[in-house]
């Protein structure tokens, strides 16, 4: 079933794209590219060297020392910076709290955008991010805009973070995803928004195994 596509994800903060994502590739032996991990790892990159986000000039040499690749370790989509691996590092509250405000600025998207677009040009590949669809690969011969109900959102990403030994109250993470979705889709520059073309998923009440199969439909009747 291989058509040798471009799977564009796009959707709100944890709405399960990745790990939608993720399945699909692995299903379809396609390679998986996890943009959010991108601004993460920047995000922890200028955390790390105290970079003043607000200063243009900083940012961008910033960016020239800053190295983003992935490997599957163990099966597991992995995410190194300059060679170190970050998978863990770049999932803390610290960096979901600063990702965002790093996202929006213009100078950071370019670069991460050309980067993806390389990484994905011979595709038999699944994207997930926020403008994927809208910006990345506008031309994406299947794009899903995901969504699920804020609360479910909520409930989900607590017990993950729970899972992994961080403690955090569900307030707290209802917030951070308020402030992340509002951030990420009123932003000037490349906001989240459902490309006109995109199917829409809203996982609220549906398994993976559901998802899956929408999305494998989907792909057979192209
Ligand atoms: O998918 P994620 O939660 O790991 O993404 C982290 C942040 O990165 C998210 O709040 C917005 C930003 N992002 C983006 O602006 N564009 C993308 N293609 C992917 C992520």
């Amino acid at each position: 079933m291989d058509k040798g596509i471009i799977i564009a994800i796009d959707g709100w903060s944890s709405c399960g794209k990745s790990t939608l994502a993720k399945a699909l590739a692995k299903k379809l032996a396609y390679g998986y590219i996890d943009t959010g991990a991108m601004y993460r790892a920047c995000t922890l990159y200028f955390q790390s060297k105290n970079i003043d986000i607000s200063n243009d000039a900083e940012v961008a040499s910033a960016l020239n020392n800053i190295q983003i690749g992935f490997k599957s370790i163990e099966g597991k989509n992995t995410t190194f910076l300059n060679g170190k691996n970050v998978e863990d590092a770049i999932r803390t509250m610290e960096v979901s709290s600063m990702v965002s405000p790093v996202a929006e600025l213009s100078i950071v998207r370019r670069d991460l955008v050309r980067q993806q677009q390389e990484m994905g040009k011979d595709k038999s590949v699944v994207l997930d991010g926020r403008d994927i669809g809208t910006v990345v690969f506008p031309e994406a011969e299947l794009k899903i805009f995901l969504t699920a109900e804020a609360s479910i959102r909520a409930q989900r990403r607590f017990e993950e973070l729970k899972a992994k030994g961080i403690e955090i109250t569900l307030e707290e993470v209802i917030q951070n995803l308020n402030e992340r979705d509002h951030i990420d889709s009123t932003r000037a520059d490349s906001p989240l928004k459902q490309a006109k073309d995109a199917h829409l998923l809203d996982n609220s009440q549906l398994d993976l195994e559901a998802s899956i199969d929408y999305v494998i439909q989907l792909i057979e009747a192209l």
